[in-house]
């Protein structure tokens, strides 16, 4: 989504604030600029389209000689919401006298009547966007203090926004400020860099300090003053980032999601370590911080997010009910504060998140923590804000995701919801030795997931004979319905194939309608309980000319006989076995999108941190 970068230090901002977009672009954009002050005058450059488009344009504003004149200036990629994605459009956005600039990412949700205002007292308006109503209402309340003209304005906002603002009127000065939108402050020697996202700031420093919601900061290069809106000083901590930064290179990969997929077996390695407990047959996560007398008081596991994060949740009900015995449900986070969910103190609400910022699944953690459940987060980022909000809760660790697709978070996740589930098991049904047996299939995950990886090249020629097919099905049962729904999210997402998941049993109640000769369909048909009935329904589906990818088990040459393809999954336990056959699915998707020529690291319309509703 929107990314923002700001730069005040000694060195040429110009090109400072590009390559800190680029290592954004892998969030989606569609358009991206600068602003920077010179000769007490504010210049823009902005371009449609990427990155490159706008160094470009911003080498024809300024000749190579005086870009190292310019020692601040903010910048931003878009992610269009108001107004498609065109040059006017895009940010950064000028008040009316033209001496303020501002980039935002977020939305002002009542810029509408906010414009009608300001446009009685004879603003003009160049773009359709929210944000340049923000700036304009800045210059209206500038009366020579730039950070009281922001501090003002956003009393008078609602929405969300994490911003950046300069002014001619103040020069060697940024004033930045957040709501729901993340702002990161990277203290580095003589420079700070302001960004939405770490990965824009680890080339200059891995001190960084976090701003909380309402916080508007001042910052110069040597400087940086926190208060809250109400101007009242605030003390945020330096944090150290953990970050490599190998990770936001491609490291002899062609995409990023190659890479991630291919790192999977370490991720996940990371994930589980030091989490399992041979001994008493049980996982340690001190992040949940609840004694075993608490989890067995716990009644209900509420388990809340978007995307590929929700399908992780829908695994990890079927495992808090088959090893804990414990009601579980997955509620959509975008409908969670909409609707009345009946949560009480009683409940452990899992909030699931790569990113950790998607707005929606923060929205629910608030409304959860409003009616008093316990409430956790599940989150690849640290520091994010989910992760801060919740408190408590248990970091992935699958490290860096720069591919909007979602491919090694998603596995750790299911893996940590595996542990959590173990852990509570443990406090109810689970037996020692059960729980032994359990610990051992989860540190066997890695291995598994190598022995699909070893296939990327079989999985590639497969891929080669369904690339052209424009519908996809994907079904399966038991836990591999929720990941036939991930396969089909995968495949959709980076090939723009038409792909739909469904429970194996549920085709027959309409969608075989569409099957006819040479439809695709891939049946996730391990053998864990309730097979037979897949095969029974391919077989449905195969009467009806579909060509069937079987997703099956290692050696079960029954299954193999009835598909036209498959792909090998090693023997293991049914909950375990959705790891290595999403990662079966991740490959097939990526190399049906790479061989229909699609820009499968950021794919079109998407977004990697969803952070509006
Ligand atoms: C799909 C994908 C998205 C995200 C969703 C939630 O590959 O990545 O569906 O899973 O936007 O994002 P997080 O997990 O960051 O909350």
């Amino acid at each position: 989504m929107c990314g923002i970068v700001g730069y005040i230090g000694k060195s040429a901002a110009p090109s400072i604030l590009i390559n800190g977009l680029r290592r954004l672009e892998y969030r989606g954009y569609d358009s991206a600029g600068l602003a920077i002050v010179e000769d007490g005058k504010i210049i823009v450059a902005k371009a449609p389209g990427k990155v490159v488009s706008l160094s470009d344009r911003a080498r024809d504003t300024w000749p190579t000689e005086r870009f190292s004149q310019v020692s601040y200036g903010i910048a931003h990629t878009r992610w269009a919401t108001h107004g498609p994605p065109t040059e006017v459009n895009a940010h950064p956005h000028l008040d009316q006298s033209g001496d303020i600039a501002l980039v935002h990412n977020g939305i002002i949700e009542n810029y509408r009547s906010l414009r009608a205002r300001l446009e009685a007292k004879g603003h003009l308006f160049l773009s359709e966007t929210d944000t340049e109503v923000l700036s304009h209402l800045i210059g209206d309340r500038y009366d020579g203090n730039l950070f009281q003209a922001v501090c003002d304005a956003l009393h008078q906002v609602e929405g969300t926004f994490g911003i950046a603002v300069i002014s001619v009127k103040e020069p060697g000065k940024i004033i930045t400020a957040r709501r729901g939108s993340p702002i990161v402050l990277g203290i580095g020697e003589g420079e700070t860099i302001i960004a939405s996202d770490a990965a824009a700031i680890l080339t200059h420093t891995q001190r960084v300090i976090y701003l909380d919601d309402n916080d508007i900061a001042i910052v110069t290069a040597d400087s940086i003053e926190i208060r809250d809106l109400h101007n009242v000083p605030v003390n945020r901590e330096v944090a150290e980032l953990d970050f490599d930064s190998s990770a936001a290179e491609k490291g002899g990969f062609a995409h990023f999601m190659l890479k991630e997929i291919h790192e999977q077996p370490e991720s996940l390695r990371n994930a589980i370590r030091g989490r399992l407990d041979f001994n008493l047959g049980s996982s340690v996560l001190s992040g949940m911080g609840t004694s075993p007398r608490d989890l067995a008081e716990i009644n209900r596991v509420v388990l809340v997010g978007c995307g590929t994060s929700l399908h992780s949740g829908l695994i990890g009900e079927y495992a808090f009910e088959d090893l804990a015995d414990t009601h579980a449900e997955v509620q959509q986070a975008a409908e969670f504060r909409y609707r009345n969910p009946i949560i009480s103190r009683s409940d452990l609400v899992i909030a699931i998140s790569q990113s950790g910022e998607t707005a929606d699944t923060l929205a629910a953690v608030r409304e959860a923590n409003q009616k008093g459940a316990f409430v956790m987060g599940l989150c690849n980022v640290v520091g994010s804000t989910i992760a801060r909000e919740t408190g408590r809760g248990i970091y992935l660790h699958a490290g860096p995701e720069i591919s909007v697709a979602s491919t090694k978070a998603f596995t750790c996740q299911v893996t940590v919801l595996l542990m959590m589930a173990l852990k509570m098991g443990r406090s109810r049904r689970f037996s020692r030795q059960e729980g032994m047996d359990f610990a051992r299939q989860i540190e066997a995950i890695p291995a598994l997931v190598e022995q699909v990886i070893l296939q990327n090249d079989h999985i590639a020629a497969v891929a080669e004979r369904y690339a052209k097919n424009e519908h996809a099905f994907f079904i399966g049962r038991g836990p591999l319905y929720p990941v036939a729904l991930e396969g089909a999210l995968k495949l959709k997402e980076i090939s723009y194939i038409h792909a739909e998941g469904y429970h194996a049993a549920e085709l027959k109640h309409g969608p075989i309608a569409l099957l006819e000769n040479g439809t695709l369909v891939i049946a996730l048909a391990n053998d864990i309980p309730g097979k037979d009935k897949t095969l029974g329904n391919v077989e449905e589906c195969k009467a009806r000319g579909a060509r069937i990818l079987g997703i099956i088990t290692a050696g079960d040459h029954e299954a193999a006989e009835i598909m036209d393809d498959v792909i090998e999954i090693p023997a293991c336990h049914p909950l375990v076995a959705t790891i290595p056959t999403a990662v079966a699915l991740q490959l097939l998707a990526y190399h049906i999108a790479n061989i229909r020529g699609c820009e499968i690291d950021q794919p079109r319309n998407l977004a990697k941190s969803v952070t509006v509703e």
